[in-house]
């Protein structure tokens, strides 16, 4: 016996629990469509206060990966009171689980995702950015005015997040209110921990997904506004999501970023993806030096609050200064800079420059909702970036990737995305020993080889804040 943990701990001792593959191939007991009926009898597990054996790894910085082989995570009240080689004596009442031979490791962060693009999700990936959304992201949106389509499309996307590795996420609804809350109270029920945003849109669209003017998209905002913090979420959060800047017009950008303001919101939006996107900017406001300093001019760059712009593959010098002094994330979006023909963004220069980072799925641009998916094409495109663009920059480490993947997203939600004490415990336990060959392989590699070959079926469980979820 070790440590003390396989004596009786706690209430009805140790706890082994079904492995994933155990899980293989049944439904999720929390699945929104196929049984909503779940949706009202959704409890989680009652304790969020438990201790998990396991094989732990978790990041510290960039560079610093720990692992600690058949080591104990504290969880307290939802919250991280470190990993021990041995179990401290002070813990040894807490109900143990014990995942003893399975990978434990922070839930997955996505910062940037279109839930209403779920729907067409591996379609589409034949055109670059501006024409996709003309030919298909624009015209699946607008479908989301009918609630009841946004009711079975949004359960989907529910489902899909809750089997998978990804814990947080920050989300792109549609411009539409009714459905924006329809998906905020999915994301609330699953356990998930998300900021979810009505989009605003106003000029440069279909008609069928432009709101009136600037004044008719803040209205409709501050009534979405107050309709979320009339309901008890927990987990769930708005963010203002004004779409991008040609989607926008001057009198809309500058009331969210009073908006903003008054309200202290997170903010989320495009910059510099792709370049006829940014050409169209340019086009828009020809005095402006760069495309991030017509957010500037409109108070929504970092100055009203915490603020994630996705792709940023073109920044320049003045953009990459202005990103750095305001602490605005990226949100690295290898898949979706790839098919939507966008480009390679220079993730080991915004390393070094010590900008706030994270990965994001950019569904439908990315087709892969999986954080696990976009730490791998975060390492391809960078080695491609060295052999095309330039031979100095470095490409990603395995450890950087998943720094990113993990407490570099969950920096955009407070003390998320480590195992490190004071950090809120989202958990992801992989059942890795059917992955082949089956060679005993030391943490790091088993880690590296989950990220690449694991898929849903081989989480055997996970938490948000504590809370299980699957
Ligand atoms: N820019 C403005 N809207 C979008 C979108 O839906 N997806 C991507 N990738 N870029 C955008
Ligand atoms: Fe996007």
């Amino acid at each position: 016996m070790e440590g003390g943990a396989d004596a009786p701990l706690g209430v009805g001792g140790a706890y082994r629990p079904e492995s994933g593959l155990e899980r293989k191939g049944k439904t999720s007991p929390f699945s929104l469509l196929t049984n909503p009926a779940n949706r009202l009898s959704y409890k989680p597990m009652p304790s969020n206060t438990f201790v998990l054996r396991g094989d732990i790894c978790y990041s510290e910085t960039p560079a610093t990966l720990v692992t600690r082989e058949d080591g104990y995570l504290v969880c307290v009240e939802g919250v991280s009171r470190g990993v021990f080689p041995r179990l401290p004596d002070e813990y040894r009442s807490l109900l143990l689980l014990d995942y003893r031979g399975k990978l434990v490791v922070p839930g997955l962060v996505d910062l940037h995702t279109h839930a209403p693009q779920f729907s067409f999700h591996g379609l589409g990936m034949d055109c670059e950015l501006m024409e996709w959304l003309s030919v298909h992201a624009f015209p699946e949106e607008a479908k989301y005015a009918d609630a009841r389509y946004a009711e079975k499309a949004y359960a989907q996307f529910v489902d899909d997040l809750v089997e998978g590795p990804n814990t947080r996420s920050v989300i792109f609804a549609t411009i539409h209110r009714a459905s924006a809350l329809l998906l905020m109270d999915m994301l609330e029920a699953s356990g998930l921990v998300c900021m979810a945003g009505k989009v605003n849109m106003d000029r440069n669209t279909p008609d069928a997904l432009c709101e009136k003017d600037g004044e008719t998209s803040l209205a409709e905002t501050r009534l979405w506004l107050a309709e979320c913090a009339a309901r008890p979420y927990q987990n769930t959060y708005p963010i203002l999501t004004p779409r991008f800047v040609p989607s926008c017009s001057d009198g809309l950008l500058r009331g969210l970023g009073e908006l903003q303001k008054e309200f202290s919101l997170p903010l989320q939006s495009h910059l510099s993806e792709n370049s006829g996107e940014i050409a169209f900017v340019k086009e828009l406001y020809p005095d402006i030096s760069c495309y991030g300093g017509v957010y500037q001019r409109f108070g929504l760059f970092g100055e009203g609050g915490r603020t994630v712009m996705a792709h940023c593959v073109w920044c320049g010098e003045e953009e990459i200064a202005l990103l750095k002094k305001n602490g605005v994330f990226v949100a690295h979006c290898p898949q979706s800079n790839t098919n939507l023909a966008s480009g390679i963004a220079p993730i080991r220069r915004y390393l070094t420059e010590g900008l706030a980072m994270g990965l994001g799925s950019d569904v439908a641009g990315g087709v892969h909702t999986s954080i696990f998916r976009a730490m791998q094409d975060a390492v391809a495109v960078s080695k491609l970036r060295q052999c095309l663009v330039n031979r100095d920059e470095r490409p990603l480490t395995i450890e950087e990737a998943f720094y990113l993947a993990t407490k570099g997203g969950g920096a955009f939600f407070g003390k998320a995305g480590s195992f490190e004490a004071g950090f809120e415990c989202d958990i992801l336990v992989i059942d890795d020993a059917s992955l082949t060959p089956r060679v005993p392989l030391p943490v790091k590699e088993r880690l590296e080889r989950a990220v690449y070959l694991s898929d849903d079926r081989h989480i055997a469980a996970k938490w948000a804040r504590g809370m299980r979820i699957l």
